[in-house]
């Protein structure tokens, strides 16, 4: 038994799947480009109170699910849960609104929740995304959706579901709130435990509630969407008039709220009946207010992010994770101490001409060294024992037709290339 273990709800990406998780990342990054969307990295802990202010103190993740820790200088540092925030605060730090009226940002990165783990859920977990700030334009809200479904389209993941709400303005939310209590106060003792303080921290929160009592209780809540003021109206109608437009499938659920606090207007998920009971594998919309929440200018902003493993899960059930085939170019045998010598020059040498070379390292007999390069599937095998040395010369093998012949130091160079080519 080895002494360490790794920490519950992390994982370790193994060298045999870490070519998917490259080939994944090349699809967001290609694609990111194509929208125009620019990178943008942050580091991986900030301090505390960006979280607690942008997410909301009342919300899981800021409640319960934060890494948080003194440093030595006992400030408050948080491992972010999530990136909006972090990308918020670089994005006014920076002055990043200097340079373009519409800021189109993106992110690949680890994020940190302490959740219990579970199929879908890690504590250590990556997540994809893309925020455009600076514009309060529908045509944004349907922008960061089209990217996302174009990213799962170009991984040729089907079957998914969007669904979208409208959180509308904190005005709305405030008045609809009080009509949501009215509706939820009477029943309140049957409402679940976390629904009973949510009515005073978070009322909204409870029609997004995964309790089977809480859910039937709710069946006939009064609906956000019955009293939105006239912009949210018209922002939510635009919304859905371009995704027709585009011929995108979508469905409302009109209890859908997410759980950050940010948002404003535009919310929506992306989700997966082959996830089970954790099915988004995107959730975003739209959050104008977070800026100045956080110090800055009014920013009007929307963005997205999707899980890399639970999209990762969809793809495994769809049989699209097919195993990234590794082969060798060319593996170098040696025999004796002067041929090693010699060897490490050779390569060196092809490796700078691009070929993926190896070696054996063990010192061991020819036969295994043969062995060892139909494992790593070599397509040539280049053999030095002391005679070929003193010759100048290497016996090849092509291990497709099994060709073996002596080729010339000074031949070499264009031998593999012509081999290359054939095979
Ligand atoms: P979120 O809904 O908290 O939103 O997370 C987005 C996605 O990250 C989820 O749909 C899921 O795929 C993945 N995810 C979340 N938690 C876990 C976990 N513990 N394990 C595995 N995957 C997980 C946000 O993070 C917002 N910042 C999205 C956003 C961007 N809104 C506007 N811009």
């Amino acid at each position: 038994m080895p002494r360490f273990r790794r920490i519950k709800g992390t994982q370790d990406i193994l060298p045999v799947e870490a070519g998917q998780w490259q080939r994944i990342e090349q699809t967001i990054r290609d694609t990111m480009l194509i929208y125009n969307y620019d990178e943008l990295r942050t580091p991986v802990f900030e301090q505390t109170e960006l979280f607690a202010r942008s997410i909301g103190q009342a919300t899981d993740i800021v409640s319960k699910e934060m890494y948080t820790f003194l440093d030595r200088g006992k400030k408050s540092l948080t491992l972010k849960p999530e990136m909006t925030a972090p990308i918020v605060r670089a994005y006014l730090e920076n002055n990043l609104m200097s340079a373009n009226p519409v800021s189109k940002l993106y992110y690949i990165a680890p994020l940190f929740r302490q959740e219990n783990p579970q199929a879908g859920r890690l504590r250590q977990f990556n997540q994809f995304g893309a925020e455009a700030l600076g514009a309060p334009a529908p045509e944004l809200d349907i922008e960061v959706i089209l990217l996302a479904l174009e990213i799962y389209q170009r991984l040729q993941i089907t079957n998914l579901q969007l669904v979208i709400n409208t959180v509308d303005n904190p005005n709305a939310r405030e008045t609809y709130k009080h009509i949501l209590k009215e509706y939820v106060e009477p029943n309140l003792h049957k409402y679940c435990r976390d629904c009973q303080k949510r009515i005073l921290t978070n009322p909204l929160r409870i029609l997004d509630c995964k309790v089977e009592e809480c859910r039937k209780l709710n069946k006939n809540a009064p609906r956000l969407l019955d009293h939105l003021s006239t912009e949210g109206q018209e922002h939510f109608d635009r919304v859905q008039s371009y995704l027709s437009a585009n011929n995108i499938d979508y469905s409302i659920n009109p209890y859908m709220v997410r759980g950050l606090d940010y948002y404003t207007h535009t919310v929506f998920e992306i989700t997966s009946t082959q996830l089970g009971s954790q099915d988004a594998i995107c959730g975003g919309g739209r959050y104008d207010l977070l800026a100045e929440q956080l110090g800055g200018p009014p920013t009007a902003a929307v963005g997205f992010a999707s899980g890399i493993e639970r999209l990762m899960m969809v793809m495994a059930a769809q049989n699209l994770l097919e195993p990234v085939q590794k082969e060798l170019d060319i593996y170098l045998c040696a025999l004796g101490d002067s041929a090693s010598e010699q060897i490490t020059i050779w390569l060196q040498k092809l490796r700078r001409l691009g070929y993926r070379t190896d070696r054996d390292y063990q010192n061991r007999s020819i036969k295994a060294q043969m062995r060892d390069a139909n494992r790593q599937k070599a397509r040539i095998v280049l053999i030095l024992g002391e005679n070929e040395l003193i010759k100048r010369q290497f016996s090849v093998k092509l291990m497709q037709t099994g060709v073996q012949e002596y080729v010339d130091f000074n031949q070499l160079e264009s031998y593999i290339a012509d081999a290359m080519r054939q095979n």
